[in-house]
This record gives structure tokens, C-alpha cells and sequence, in this order.
């Protein structure tokens, strides 16, 4: 079902107003949502997930707007912790609708594990006898998990490097479809280990996937016109021009880089979390991919368009599931992929990709004018104004109010409200 994505005047709205309007778009119940992210994982369904558990941990959930990606729109649901996160993407993918949205493409499904050997005399001899058998373990791995093959997937490819020292490492890429893959290929690897060290003549050592999961990248790119970038008193061209020196910045200095880096995952982990992935996975798979080159790069760059717009460009390894793993026990991961209504991982892991872009630009584009403080102090006061009790219809004046006079503090919004009231 198609929606649109652009919602004005959605963050003034009340919670129960907000969570009627989202579940309305998407065609779900409002008690859906509710049940989802209010009562969510309980206590005893946590229970049968990790160990020792003691209770839940909850997390906000957010509701990232405008995001129109390969000419559809979607809600993203982001859990997340640190203010403005929702709000700046938002503001983002709003400026790279004007320019039509993001497009992009992804990978194939491919997760890879990692048999590893030890004591291989001849590595050469070893990799033409893997190779050689490359039919007979493919075969042997799609036995070792059978329903892969139902679902269009299966063990693709087989792969040797020679690691010095008599350390041998088979590589055996699977195409997981819908999963993450990761107990799919574990499987599939400590099925294959004895034959593998037999073919190879060596000793057992680990068998687990990678994730640097190099295979299953996701490549998204957009273009905001320069117009609507202007900010207070700085025009769209000017800010263009500093967003593509913020970016050039982060390719000469690994520091930047890092910090630009964090910016893209501000957006992608809410989502990587609100559909129940393994964001550690995430994570780790995105940095060792930023390091390919050898010296840590961005993953997101920008530039200046032959139109005049900014264009923007995102690649990185990103192994998302939409079944099996957390997603079949939390409500809430079942309910954040209900309201993105994506049909395939593939889908998932292009929404997450441009969620980070768009992260990036608000981000660079807050750090090349007015600076990262105001907006972060702005939305702080709402959270202020709230906790001292103003409705939808006080709070931007109590907001106004303790943000002119430079006192952004539970007492000051008391006061500012019991004036409003009066
Ligand atoms: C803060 O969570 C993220 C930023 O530091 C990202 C960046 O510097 O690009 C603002």
C-alpha cells in the first residue's frame, strides 16, 4: 500500500494523536501500536531470549518522516536515545524530496562463513582441491540446511585465501534471502569443517561467518536542490559548498571521519534496533568496511552536482533480516516492520542506508552553519517543557520562553508556563 511520508506538524501532536495518525497511514490498529510500544517485550518473553534476565530495558521509539526512497515513501521507525536524531532526519530526507528522493540498490543476500585451518603444508595444492570440490560442498552445505533452497537461496560459492603460516581459510558465501543468515551459515560451516580440513589437508580451527559482510552491500544516493539547504541568512549554494568541504574534510583525516561515520549510524542503528537486527553485527561489518582502503574513510561523501545540487552517495556492508532471531518474538520489531512494510531484506537494508545519508546530511549541514548546539538546545527545551506539564498547544511558547532567556531548566519552564497561564 502506498502512503505519503510527509506528516507537518506531526511532533506537535499528542502521543495518542501521533500513534493514531501512524497507524492509520499504514492501514494497522491504533491498539496494534500500542500493544507494540507500550506493553512490547514483556519480562517473561524476555526471559526466553538471554539469560539471567531481570527484567526490560526500554528505548524511545521515533517515527523518522519524508523518507521517499526508489519513488516510495516510508515510515522509519527508530528506537534511539539521543535527542534530535528523529527530528534532523526528518528535516533531511524533507530537503532530498525536493530533489525526487534517494535511489539505490543492494547486494544479494549473501552472508559468508569462515572456515578456518591450521597446519596446511601446501596451501596451494590445498586450494585446488577445495576449489575442485567447490560442487560436492556447496551440495554438502544446502544439505546441512535444506530449507534455504525452498525459499530461492542456498550455498553460492566457495572461496580460499592463504593466510601465511599454514592458516587456511575457505570462504563459503550463501544467499540467506530474508534472514540475517548468521545461524544458517554457522550451520552450514561446522557441517563442512572435517570435509574442508580433509580436502585441504590441515586442522580444524574456527568456524564462523564474517561481518565484513562485503558481499551484501547496499548502495544509495540522492540530490537536494541547493535552494533547500539555505539557512538563516546563508544561501542554499553557500551551504552546499560547505557541506562538500565538511565531507572532503572527513576523506583527508581519520578523526573527522570517525565522527561523520557516527553521524551516518545515528540513523542507521534506530533502525537496525527497531527491526530487531543485530546492530554489534551492524556496526562492526560498517567500520571494518570504512577501513577497506587502509587508512578509515567515510562511508557517506558529498559533492556539488552538474545542476548545482548537492549530491550525496552511501555504501556499506549491511546483513539485515526480516525473519527469524528477535524479529519472531518482539512485538515491537514485528509491529516497526508492519509500519515500514518492506517485502524483502534487501528492501529493509536500502531504507536503513538512506536513513543514514539522510542523518548525515542534517548533521553536516548543522555543523557547516548555525553549529550542532542550537538544534540539540532547542529540542532539549521541548523535553523540558514538557516535563514541567506543557500540552501540545504551550509548549512552543514555553520553548520560546526559556530558550531567549538562555534558561533551559525544569524551574524556568515552570515558571514560563505558570505566566502562560496566567
Ligand atoms: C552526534 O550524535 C553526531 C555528530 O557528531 C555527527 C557529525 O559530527 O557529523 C553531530
Amino acid at each position: 500500500m502506498s502512503i505519503d511520508s510527509r506528516i507537518p506538524g506531526f511532533y506537535k501532536r499528542s502521543l495518542d494523536e501521533r500513534r493514531c495518525e501512524i497507524a492509520g497511514r499504514r492501514g494497522l490498529s491504533t491498539d496494534t501500536v500500542e500493544a507494540a510500544f507500550e506493553k512490547g517485550l514483556t519480562p517473561q518473553m524476555a526471559d526466553k531470549v538471554i539469560e539471567n534476565v531481570i527484567g526490560v530495558y526500554a528505548l524511545p521509539v521515533g517515527v523518522g518522516l519524508n523518507l521517499r526512497l526508489n519513488d516510495r515513501d516510508y515510515l522509519v521507525p527508530m528506537v534511539v536515545e539521543e535527542p534530535s536524531v528523529v527530528a534532523a532526519m526528518s528535516n533531511a530526507a524533507r530537503m532530498v524530496r525536493e530533489g525526487g528522493g534517494f535511489y539505490g540498490e543492494a547486494d544479494d543476500p549473501i552472508t559468508t562463513a569462515q572456515i578456518q585451518l591450521w597446519d596446511v603444508a601446501d596451501p596451494k595444492a590445498a586450494a585446488e582441491a577445495v576449489t575442485a570440490a567447490s560442487a560436492e560442498l556447496l551440495a554438502g552445505a544446502n544439505a546441512a540446511f535444506p530449507d534455504i533452497v525452498k525459499f530461492g537461496g542456498g550455498a553460492r560459492e566457495i572461496e580460499t585465501f592463504d593466510r601465511g603460516e599454514g592458516c587456511f581459510v575457505v570462504h563459503l558465501h550463501v544467499d540467506v534471502r530474508d534472514a540475517m543468515g548468521a545461524n544458517m551459515v554457522n550451520t552450514m560451516a561446522e557441517a563442512l569443517a572435517p570435509r574442508v580440513a580433509e580436502l585441504a589437508k590441515g586442522r580444524v580451527g574456527l568456524r564462523i561467518l564474517t561481518n565484513l559482510a562485503d558481499r551484501r552491500c547496499v548502495r544509495v544516493r540522492c540530490s537536494a536542490p541547493a535552494e533547500a539547504l539555505a539557512t538563516e541568512g546563508i544561501t542554499g549554494e553557500a551551504v552546499r559548498d560547505r557541506i562538500v568541504d565538511a565531507s572532503r574534510f572527513a576523506e583527508r583525516d581519520p578523526y573527522r571521519a570517525t565522527t561523520h561515520n557516527k553521524g551516518i549510524m545515528n540513523g542507521i542503528d534506530p533502525v537496525v534496533l527497531a527491526t530487531g537486527n543485530d546492530w554489534r553485527a551492524v556496526e562492526a561489518g560498517a567500520h571494518a568496511y570504512a577501513s577497506k582502503s587502509g587508512v578509515y574513510r567515510p562511508l557517506a561523501t558529498w559533492r556539488s552536482g552538474p545542476s548545482g545540487a548537492l549530491e550525496g552517495r552511501i555504501e556499506l556492508p549491511l546483513a539485515l533480516g526480516i525473519v527469524g532471531g528477535t524479529i519472531k518474538v518482539h512485538p515491537g520489531a514485528r509491529t516497526a516492520l508492519e509500519l515500514l512494510d518492506v517485502k524483502t531484506a534487501r528492501e529493509l537494508a536500502l531504507v536503513a542506508a538512506a536513513t543514514g545519508l539522510a542523518s548525515n546530511l542534517a548533521a553536516l549541514r548543522a555543523l557547516a552553519t548555525v553549529g550542532i548546539q542550537k538544534g540539540h538546545m532547542t529540542l532539549h527545551a521541548r523535553s523540558v517543557a514538557a516535563t514541567a506539564g506543557a500540552t501540545a498547544e504551550e509548549i512552543d511558547r514555553v520553548v520560546k520562553a526559556i530558550v531567549d532567556a538562555k534558561q533551559i531548566t525544569l524551574e524556568a519552564a515552570r515558571k514560563a508556563l505558570e505566566t502562560l497561564r496566567r
